[in-house]
This record gives C-alpha cells, structure tokens and sequence, in this order.
C-alpha cells in the first residue's frame, strides 16, 4: 500500500469523524462547497491529494493517478476555503466552485416529494418524480407482487443490521423457473447514492408495467435488489444526507458502519479499503462480517450459474467499470466484456459513458462486490457509476438518467438472453 494511499484512507477517516455524529440530529452542510480540481500533470495531481490530505477534505470523486479525463471533486468546508484556495493559487492549479452551498442543494433535491407521493387513495407512492423513503420503495414492491403474481415474486432473503428487510424482487414470465439465463441488478450499497435506488425501481416498474418491455421477459429471469443497505439509506434521509455505509457496531462508539462494497470475501482487506472504523472505506472487522454482505452474496450464490449479467448501480462519474478492482489486473476474457460495455455505452444519448477497469478509470477497491461477483464466475459484471453531477442530484435527473438507460440495458439483456444456460 503506497504511503499516498495511506494518507488517503486516514484522510477520509478524519472527515467522517468530523461531519457526523451519533445524536439523533440531522447534519448540516450550510456553506459547504463541492470544488473540482483540474490537476495538470502527475505532479499537479500529487499536491492536490497531499493538500486534501493536510487539510482533512473528503474526497467525492477522485483518481489515483492522473489523467487528463478526471478532475478531482472535493468537499470543502466553510472553515477551509479560504486556505484552500490560498495554495491552489499558489500553485497554480485552477478549480471551480461546483457547488457553492451544498446545504441549499440538499434543501432543493427533493421538492416534490410530499405533492406526488402522498395521496392516501393510490394503492402505492412511489414515482419518479422524487427520491422516495424506503417505506414507499418496500410498499411499490409488495404493490407489485400482489398485483402481477404471474411475473412478480418478493423474496425476503434476510435483515439488515437494524432488522430491515433485504428484498429481491424476481421477475420473470417463465412457467419452468430457474431454466433460463438471469440477470442481476442492484442500486443502494452506498446510502447516499439516491439515484442508483430510484433507477433500480425504475427498471422493476419498466419490466414490469410497461407492455412495449415484455420483449425483455422473453428469455430472461431478472432478479433485482434495489436498496442493498437499508438502514444506511434511511440514515441518509433522515440524519446525514451523505452518509455511505451500513449502520453496523464497528466496536468504535463514534463510528459506526462498514463499506459494503469492501466486505466481500475476494481479496478482503488489501489495497483500496481501510482497517479504520471510521473511514468511509472501512473494510469491516472480517470478510462477510455484515448481515446484508452475508445475504446479498448467498443468494447470488445460489442463482450463480443462471445469472450470466451483473451489474451492480453507484454514483457518481458516467462510467461502466469492469473486473478487476483490487489491481491492475484483467480477467482472461476482458476483451470479450469489454466489447460488451463498449457496445452498450454506444447506445446512451443523453450521458456518455466510458469504460475500463476499477483501477483503470478511478483506484483499487479490494473486497468489492462485483470481483466477488466475477471470482464466482458471471461472466459479464459491471459497475456502472451513474451521471455525474454529485451525490445530490436534483430529482428531476431520475427520467432522464434512467431513460437515457434502458437501451443499454436493452443490449445487454439480448445478448445474454442468447447464452445457452
Ligand atoms: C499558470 O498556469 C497557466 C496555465 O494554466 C500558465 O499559462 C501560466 O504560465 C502559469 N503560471 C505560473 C506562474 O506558473
Ligand atoms: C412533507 O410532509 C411531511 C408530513 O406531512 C411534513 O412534515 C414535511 O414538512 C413535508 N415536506 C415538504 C417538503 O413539504
Ligand atoms: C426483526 O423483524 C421481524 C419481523 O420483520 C421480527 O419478527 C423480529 O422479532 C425482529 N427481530 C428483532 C431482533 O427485532
Ligand atoms: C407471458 O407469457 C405468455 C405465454 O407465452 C404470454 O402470453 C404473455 O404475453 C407474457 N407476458 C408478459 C408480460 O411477457
Ligand atoms: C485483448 O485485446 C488487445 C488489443 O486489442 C490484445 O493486445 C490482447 O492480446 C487481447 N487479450 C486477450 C486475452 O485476448
Ligand atoms: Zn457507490
């Protein structure tokens, strides 16, 4: 582990510890900017990190070697902008102010909520007009299994640490099940990803409601998860909006959680994921240590030779990311996947997409899930980091993120549906 890397890990610690705390008070980010950093040269993108470093910042979106293609997105607090600015300019690296009061953003992201959701007649609340509480999200789901019994099955496949239910919804069309070739999505393993939570459910509503899609029920099981960690997805609602982690004990009182997406028993605990309980990274005390990891991978297990997709949906940066994740390493048929992600990232219009590795288009992130993913051997697994404005993205992005979506979906779901299973 490179010392650069180190101080990056203790860097984030450092901020998680400084913007939330256990009292039941919600977080304010009043006068917090989101700044990004246009670095240079290698050396350029080395004293960004170092002064992030220094100063405690949290870094949003960031690479770990420089490219021309990847600004750093970086969380300023009021107290640090002034001196922050001070050695950019000193150094002569040029940045802009992307958010320029994150609090307001926040305050803003969500106006329609209560105006589409709360109409005490409908048989649901859910729509795409707004980010939706689990309760709506779990109620649109059960909504649908009652009401299309032939396609829509919920299966319960465990509890979360604070004893939430960890859903997948199974739709299929098929009267022999489990004959056919699966894909797998999920949204939510990082609480405040919001976007990926209402794609997820537009998809089940897409597959599901929409007549013109029953060409994708053809030849394919889906089975979808879209909130993989509840209890942090609730917490970023209610307590800290850009909270990442589950809510687990770490056995530290200040800092609880873990990175679900560092818990996975492949290459668990090596570069890219942190031993401190309050890193935003923080790995867990050991591999599957948390109950939504546990149940996430058991039942991938138990569909692993049906499910020939998996794509796994975060935020933010307009990138569909392949195996491997835990070095610069490629599986033995990248080119093969690779031609895949390349032909669905054709088909966005609206958002553009580029494709690489983990390591390749962002840094190492060992205990990931999609390596676990691709260790058990589905062959086509993706990350795909969705557009790209920030964790607070106004909800009037989800139609067209999720429209902008569907044709690539589209791609993959036909040519797995050719796999002979
Ligand atoms: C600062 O950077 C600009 C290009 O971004 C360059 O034109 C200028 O010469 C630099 N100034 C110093 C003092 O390095
Ligand atoms: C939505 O409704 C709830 C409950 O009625 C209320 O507490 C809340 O302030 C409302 N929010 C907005 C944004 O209107
Ligand atoms: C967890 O929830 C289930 C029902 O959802 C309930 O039966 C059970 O008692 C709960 N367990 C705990 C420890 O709260
Ligand atoms: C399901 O399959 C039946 C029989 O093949 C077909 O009539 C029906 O249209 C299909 N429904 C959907 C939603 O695909
Ligand atoms: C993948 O493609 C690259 C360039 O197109 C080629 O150099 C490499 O040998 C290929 N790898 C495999 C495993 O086929
Ligand atoms: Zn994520």
């Amino acid at each position: 582990m490179s010392l650069l890397f180190t101080l990056l890990v203790l860097t984030c610690a450092f901020v998680v510890d400084q913007v939330s705390t256990e009292e039941d008070k919600a977080v304010s980010y009043s006068g917090y900017q989101v700044w990004r950093i246009t670095a240079l040269s290698k050396e350029e993108h080395q004293a960004v990190l170092k002064m992030i470093e220094h100063f405690g910042l949290e870094l949003w979106r960031w690479q770990e070697s420089q490219t021309i293609n990847t600004p750093i997105d970086v969380l300023v607090p009021p107290q640090s902008q002034i001196k922050v600015k001070q050695q950019l300019d000193e150094a002569n690296i040029s940045f802009v102010v992307k958010v320029a009061d994150l609090q307001e953003d926040i305050n803003d992201e969500n106006p329609n909520l209560n105006a589409s959701s709360y109409n005490t007649k409908a048989a649901h609340r859910m729509d795409w007009m707004s980010y939706h509480r689990l309760d709506d999200i779990y109620g649109y789901l059960n909504y649908l299994a009652d009401t299309y019994p032939n396609i829509v099955q919920l299966i319960n496949i465990g509890a979360s640490y604070e004893n939430r239910t960890l859903y997948v919804v199974r739709i299929s069309n098929s009267s022999k099940p489990d004959t056919q070739p699966a894909v797998w999505i999920d949204g939510g393993f990082h609480a405040r990803e919001w976007i990926t939570h209402a794609l997820a459910t537009y998809i089940i509503q897409q597959l599901v409601e929409e007549p013109a899609n029953a060409k994708l029920l053809f030849n394919i099981d889906w089975y979808i998860m879209p909130v993989v960690n509840p209890d942090g997805y609730e917490y970023s609602h209610v307590i800290n909006r850009l909270w990442r982690r589950s809510r687990s004990n770490t056995g530290s009182r200040r800092c609880q959680g873990v990175d679900l997406n560092r818990n996975f028993d492949f290459k668990w605990g090596g570069p890219g994921s942190s031993n401190n309980p309050c890193a935003d990274t923080f790995k867990g005390s050991k591999a599957f240590s948390e109950p939504e990891a546990v149940a996430y991978s058991k039942f991938i297990k138990s569909k692993s030779n049906q499910i020939k997709l998996y794509l796994s949906l975060h935020s933010y940066g307009q990138l569909i990311l392949l195996p491997w994740g835990y070095e610069r390493e490629y599986p033995s048929d990248y080119n093969e996947t690779l031609a895949l992600a390349n032909l669905a990232a054709s088909k966005f219009r609206a958002f553009s997409y580029r494709v690489g590795t983990t390591v390749d288009l962002l840094y190492r992130a060992s205990g990931n899930s999609a390596d676990w993913a691709k260790s058990i051997g589905i062959k086509y697994v993706y990350t795909v980091e969705l557009p790209i404005r920030g964790f607070v993205l106004p909800a009037s992005f989800i139609l067209p993120v999720s429209k902008d979506f569907f044709p690539a979906l589209d791609v993959l779901a036909s040519k797995i549906s050719t796999i002979p299973h």
